[in-house]
């Protein structure tokens, strides 16, 4: 009998979330198996209000034993979920000799308020003058109300929502912990609320809730357009509190007139541009009990925005982590400066002991000039400073509220040089997403890569996917996004953050389907570009792909649809995409001088591209059960196919347009006859050589390189490029000190001076792209079926490393894979499949002698399905387990 455990159980991607209103979650749970090769043959859920599941009647929904091998993604199909309620569930299963588990431990969700009818709280806005709304005023807008409650509360929550970035203060602390509320949403068409557990925060008696509003992407600057204001004129909050008392009755607070309003000390608060706090004028006590409220004026009612509000849908940002600056230097040009070692986003803290109203000053920037000296040009208009005026009168410590700063550098002014590196630290702030993946490998050098690219993404990746998070821009840009996303899937578990953004990419998509460049969508910047409205599919594509999940598809699927129509409709030609506006192979490096758009035509990219969303379609169509669909977008996809090759590929079958870009998106979208790829390849790989081992490519191709490079033979060549030292390649900005991926190949050129000031970023996650590769190929952890449910194991081992691990925390459980070289010229490798799923183990090249697994012949082996020798090479199916596999050289 095979002993097992489920555990890890989770509810839409995360454990016991609190406020979700999705009315069929999704559960999922991790089994844990003694033995090898764990397949689950039945399962049973039950969720009730229950944590003891006492009573059959308490429960909501029970299964009863189904046979199925799901263990994620099941969709709950139980009685209506009520609001504001918490469900306990648990699971067992049973293995394929039909022994059950026991049950595991309850896990929970709890509802948000699920319905627009269970909100009674009113919009208000802060009052200048009684009756007066505050409208332009820089200062952010400060909010409170005091309540009394008869008793404790067993369990009190605060669904809450602003318009405008806020912070809510429970009896003078935070509520939690989370930043950035409510997120960045199409603010006029979807608006996220909050919910907090306050339970411990609340006391008998007095009590009081204080909340600040600042501009946030709401009302503040977006984009480089200098206007602000974008989704409306003026902050407001909506905020409702229920408590549930010992005696079982509840208590609704909520926002309405009689609530209080006033500035505070928070002078000035803007995304790009930083902070202005002056603590002189702080307010004691303004969010606790007993705060002489009288000089605030009434908060104004005001009308309810028209977006639908939603549960917060993706996980929150936070400070995740501190880092200490690792020195202070004084620059040639005077300046004092702090360096945190290391290319960041979020702010500082500090600690400061000085009299009342002595100045300090923080201007934050990523990089130094060629002299030593602290440069913002790159920030254009961003001016990333924080301005801290002293109360005086004992230590006093600060940090930004509604504002984030790309940076390593910190020119600070107005504090003691001794006190700097002590009393200052770096906080890290991004999406609170899980950890799920790690790559190393004997090249030091490509390990700092892999935490450039890391870093790019935290960086990156809060609460949009942005380009950069430094200068006046910071926008959810899609073909950055596009291009990267399934190495984020590797790094982090990206499906919350992702799903809400394509709901938002939805909502802004118009209706004939053209997308906006950036989501959401501002009016500075357009829409419509071949390869980044691809993400429209690429991404919902990318996410059920690696997490297995149809839903995202069949949410998705009439904004993919749409995308792909669009592009259909434009020009004169239906099958060829051949007019508007595109991004092309962005910053290619065969690109014309002055030019930010690689050599590679834009239209053969954009027909590319095309043909790929339309197999994506076909895909989805096809998974999601809509076989006519599936049908009509083959048909399509082949007339796109023969048009690509009608005005793109010579008679003879060769890629007229000779780039790299061009070879990759040619070959990565199976665009080519059969006949014609293994030339184009070899094509491509010439190039390469040709340039020295250099890549070429922009935005477009550099995803693709190596990833095409070594399905068709080429690995070694792709290794040639990863760890290519001299530019352009991505080891050169590692070897300048870079600790994030750039912008740019030469983001800082040899002679050490920089690209132009006007778009030079050095936290950008698009060229980290290769991490996919890295994982995939190095590593060698790629999937077969849709979450890992089957896995390939398939190191491509370069002659350049030793030894490579990769490993990635499915949604299954943890897959592993990881080589090195012994000194008999055998290889060693290490694999772990997670319970429920299978997995082909390819064995690379060269290693064609006799396997052993722990010592045993293969045949010994408990978990080894099947050995198969083939064309291809050697395959062994296992099952489930961790396996350490000795594989000899091939026999001469
Ligand atoms: C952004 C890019 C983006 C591009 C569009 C830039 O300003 O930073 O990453 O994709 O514009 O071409």
């Amino acid at each position: 009998m095979t002993q097992s455990k489920v555990l890890n159980l989770m509810v839409n991607y995360r454990k016991n979330p609190v406020g979700i209103d999705d009315p069929n979650p999704r559960l999922s749970w991790q089994i844990q198996a003694q033995a090898r090769g764990f397949i689950q043959s039945a399962y049973q859920i039950q969720a009730g209000c229950d944590p003891a599941f006492g009573a059959e009647a308490g429960l909501v929904w029970d299964t009863g034993k189904v046979n199925a091998d799901s263990s994620v993604h099941i969709g709950y199909e139980g009685e209506t979920l009520l609001p504001r309620t918490r469900y306990y569930w648990r699971v067992r299963i049973w293995d394929s000799e039909d022994n059950a588990s026991v049950w595991s431990e309850a896990a929970y969700w709890e509802t948000g308020q699920l319905s627009e009818q269970n909100w009674h709280a009113s919009w208000i806005t802060a009052a200048s003058a009684p009756g007066q709304p505050v409208v332009s005023s820089d200062s952010c807008d400060y909010f409170r109300t005091a309540f009394e409650l008869p008793d404790r509360a067993v369990s009190a929550r605060i669904y809450a929502t602003s318009l405008g970035m806020y912070r809510l203060y429970i009896n003078g602390v935070p509520a939690d912990d989370t930043q950035f509320n409510p997120g960045w949403t199409s603010y006029n068409k979807r608006l996220q609320y909050q919910t907090y557990d306050v339970t411990q925060l609340l006391t008998a008696g007095e009590n009081a809730l204080g909340c600040i509003v600042g501009n946030g992407w709401y009302k503040g600057y977006l984009s480089w357009d200098g206007n602000k204001d974008h989704y409306g004129r003026q902050r407001a909050v909506l905020i409702q509190l229920h408590a549930t008392l010992a005696d079982g009755t509840e208590q609704m607070l909520i926002s309405d007139g009689s609530w209080r309003t006033s500035s505070g000390p928070l002078l000035m608060s803007e995304l790009y541009h930083g902070e202005i706090y002056d603590a002189r004028l702080e307010m004691d006590g303004w969010a606790s009990p007993g705060f002489a409220e009288h000089q605030w004026q009434p908060a104004v009612l005001t009308e309810a925005p028209p977006a639908t509000l939603v549960a917060q849908e993706n996980e929150p940002s936070r400070i995740i982590e501190t880092i200490k600056p690792i020195a202070v230097l004084n620059t040639p040009a005077g300046e004092t400066v702090l360096d945190m070692g290391q290319n960041l986003v979020g702010w500082v803290r500090f600690t400061v002991d000085a009299g009342a109203g002595t100045e300090i000053t923080l201007r934050h920037a990523e990089v130094l000039d060629r002299d030593g000296n602290f440069y913002t040009g790159n920030l254009r208009s961003a001016k990333q400073t924080v301005k801290y005026i002293c109360r005086g009168g004992g230590p006093e410590t600060f940090e930004p509220h509604f504002t984030f700063q790309g940076f390593r550098y910190v020119q600070v002014t107005g504090v003691p040089q001794e006190q700097l590196l002590e009393q200052f630290t770096g906080c890290v702030i991004h999406s609170d997403l899980e950890l799920t993946g790690s790559f190393r490998c004997s090249d030091e050098l490509v390990n700092q890569l892999q935490h450039n690219i890391l870093w790019g993404q935290k960086g990156n990746f809060l609460d949009v996917p942005t380009d950069c998070p430094q200068r006046d821009e910071r926008l959810g840009w899609t073909g950055d996004a596009q291009v990267f996303i399934r190495t984020a899937a590797f790094n982090m578990n990206v499906v919350p953050f992702f799903e809400k953004w394509l709901r938002d990419l939805a909502a802004d998509q118009e209706a004939d389907g053209r997308v906006p460049h950036v989501i959401p969508d501002i009016p500075a910047a357009g829409y419509g570009s071949s390869a980044w409205g691809d993400a429209a599919v690429i991404c919902p594509w990318t996410l059920y792909q690696c997490y297995g999940d149809v839903r995202v598809l069949e949410e998705q699927y009439p904004s993919m649809k749409g995308w792909v129509e669009y592009i259909r409709a434009q020009g004169d030609q239906e099958f060829l995409w051949n007019t508007g506006h595109h991004f092309g192979d962005w910053l290619g490096l065969d690109a014309k001088e002055n030019s930010y758009i690689g050599a590679t035509p834009k239209d053969l990219i954009a027909t590319a591209f095309f043909a790929y969303s339309t197999e994506l379609l076909v895909k989805t169509a096809e998974v999601t059960g809509q076989p006519e669909e599936a049908e009509k977008y083959r048909q399509l996809q082949s007339n796109i196919i023969r048009a690509f090759r009608e005005e793109f590929v010579t008679p003879n079958g060769r890629v007229a347009s000779p780039t790299q870009t061009a070879y990759a998106v040619a070959l990565m979208f199976d665009l080519l006859e059969e006949k014609d790829r293994p030339r184009t390849a070899a094509m491509l790989a010439e190039h390469v050589k040709e340039n020295g081992n250099h890549l070429t490519t922009g935005f477009v191709g550099t995803p693709y390189l190596c990833l095409v490079l070594s399905r068709f033979g080429y690995t070694d060549l792709a290794y040639e490029l990863v760890l290519q030292k001299e530019y352009p390649s991505w080891l050169y900005s590692v070897l300048q000190g870079a600790t994030t991926i750039w912008e740019h190949w030469d983001g800082i050129k040899q002679d050490g001076s920089f690209w132009s000031d006007d778009m030079n970023s050095y936290n950008h996650y698009a060229y980290g792209a290769v991490g996919d590769w890295l994982y995939r190929i190095a590593g060698g952890i790629e999937l077969i079926e849709p979450g890992y449910k089957k896995i390939r194991i398939q190191p491509q081992p370069g002659t350049q490393l030793s030894w490579a691990e990769a490993s990635y925390s499915s949604i299954y459980g943890p897959v592993k894979s990881a080589w090195s070289r012994q000194a008999d010229g055998s290889l060693e490798l290490s694999v772990e499949i997670p319970a429920n799923t299978t997995a082909e183990v390819i064995v690379p090249d060269g290693c064609q002698g006799q396997i052993t697994e722990g010592g045993e012949k293969l045949d010994q082996v408990t978990g080894v399905i099947a050995v198969e020798d083939n064309a291809g090479g050697r395959k062994l199916t296992v099952g489930s387990g961790s396996y350490r596999f000795t594989l000899n050289k091939s026999a001469d």
